[in-house]
């Protein structure tokens, strides 16, 4: 692999052992794909920071890291397995597990991270068209590459730690252009008109074209709507880019001579089927928020409350927003809590310790979390609006 002066010396050791060592990873999965050469980043997003995913060997790993390196360009992290800022989580955790995922944490804002803790890092620094990314989260992913025309693969945690301490990545994959073009028409005759219908599509276009860049022509999508749909293709397959006709700013038209594939009412209602695993009436709560929502949605929540005269629920409503809104909202969030909201911020309950909880059936209108909750947590899941479910369980 071709690398500047710049890069030698940091792989020789110059820049202190853990540069090195960060250069070293980089290097040698770079030259495992057939990486030509490095490019420089200019947005690190570290994913797999639960201590439930990376355990006593990847805090290590960290931790070995940061003894004497720090991030070379902006970096942040994806949730972690607990509410982060504080706050109690309405479900037990283990003080062991606390104290582990504390240290995951203070370790990377030490090293210079963001303290961020989501996995919608594009609301924190808005990606450039054109712009190289080592980005770890695959709804993230699959958001940079369609909505902004960023530059990113899906990025292991390890790969994407030594990315952050180095600046560069591999120029491999999807930061080609050759591997950008579309390679699949996906037609959607069905109308797409919310975010839980556009992710039960990112479900259908991901089991179905998984590793492929599809070109979906529907109609036009609000920015949440593509979110639910690239987080739930890249839970169902290994989709980290679409073109979506009239959004994603490389979309140069309908590709020719490619297969052409017609989603139509009827694969909608199957698919959706396949996901929902549990019927609203024996949903325990309904979560939303994954991909987390911005924290704005608190006021959303007030509204949706206020406009069905609800002042407490019967079945409570987990709301995770990103870890970096927890001080800022610490007396609304105090305000919802007694009337039954839980807002979650900075955690995923995907790689929480929600198993342990006895929750045997949720709600909630994120397809990706309906993909993983029963995989995950062995926990059954009803697809619905928070609306709904406020109307059926406010008094
Ligand atoms: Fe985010 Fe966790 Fe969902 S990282 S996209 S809340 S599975």
């Amino acid at each position: 692999m071709y690398l500047t002066r710049e890069e030698e010396r940091i792989l020789a050791g110059e820049e202190g052992p853990s540069r090195q060592l960060a250069m070293k990873l980089i290097v040698r999965v770079g030259e495992a794909l057939g990486a030509e050469r490095l490019v420089k980043v200019s947005h690190v997003h570290v994913s797999g920071v639960s201590y439930s995913n990376i355990g006593d060997y990847g805090l290590e790993f960290i931790e070995a890291l940061a003894a004497s390196g720090r991030v070379a360009v902006y970096s942040t992290f994806n949730p972690a397995g607990f509410p982060l800022g504080g706050l109690e989580p309405p479900y037990a955790v283990p003080r062991e597990y606390v104290n582990k995922q504390k240290k995951i944490i203070d370790t990377l804002i030490r090293m210079g991270f963001e303290p961020s803790g989501t996995c919608i890092p594009y609301t924190l620094r808005e990606p450039r068209l054109g712009e190289h990314l080592a980005w770890g989260e695959s709804s993230a992913v699959a958001v940079a590459n369609t909505l902004y025309g960023a530059r990113t693969n899906r990025e292991g945690g390890p790969v994407a730690l030594a990315a952050a301490l180095v600046g560069r990545i591999y120029l491999w994959g999807l930061h080609l252009d050759h591997n950008r073009r579309p390679t699949k028409l996906v037609k959607v005759g069905a109308s797409i008109r919310d975010v839980l219908t556009a992710g039960v599509l990112g479900y259908i276009v991901g089991s179905s074209f998984s590793g492929e860049v599809p070109y979906i022509e529907v109609n036009p999508l609000d920015k949440w709507q593509v979110v639910s749909l690239c987080a739930a293709a890249a839970a169902s397959g290994n989709t980290a880019m679409c073109i979506i006709k009239g959004i994603s700013p490389e979309d140069q038209g309908p590709p020719l001579g490619v297969e052409k594939v017609a989603v139509d009412r009827r694969d909608i209602e199957a698919a959706r089927e396949e996901v929902e695993t549990a019927s609203i009436d024996e949903a325990e709560l309904f979560f939303t928020g994954c991909p987390h929502h911005p924290e704005h949605v608190v006021n959303k929540i007030l509204h949706v409350l206020e406009r069905h005269g609800v002042s407490r629920l019967r079945r409570p409503i987990w709301v995770a927003i990103p870890g970096s809104a927890a001080r800022s909202l610490r007396r609304a969030i105090a305000g919802l809590r007694e009337r039954g909201v839980y807002i979650l911020p900075g955690t995923c309950l995907v790689v929480s310790t929600l198993s342990r909880a006895g929750i045997k059936a949720i709600a909630t209108d994120s397809v990706k979390t309906a993909f993983y909750m029963p995989r995950r947590h062995g926990i059954r899941v009803a697809l619905s609006f928070l609306e709904d479910f406020v109307k059926k369980y406010g008094v």
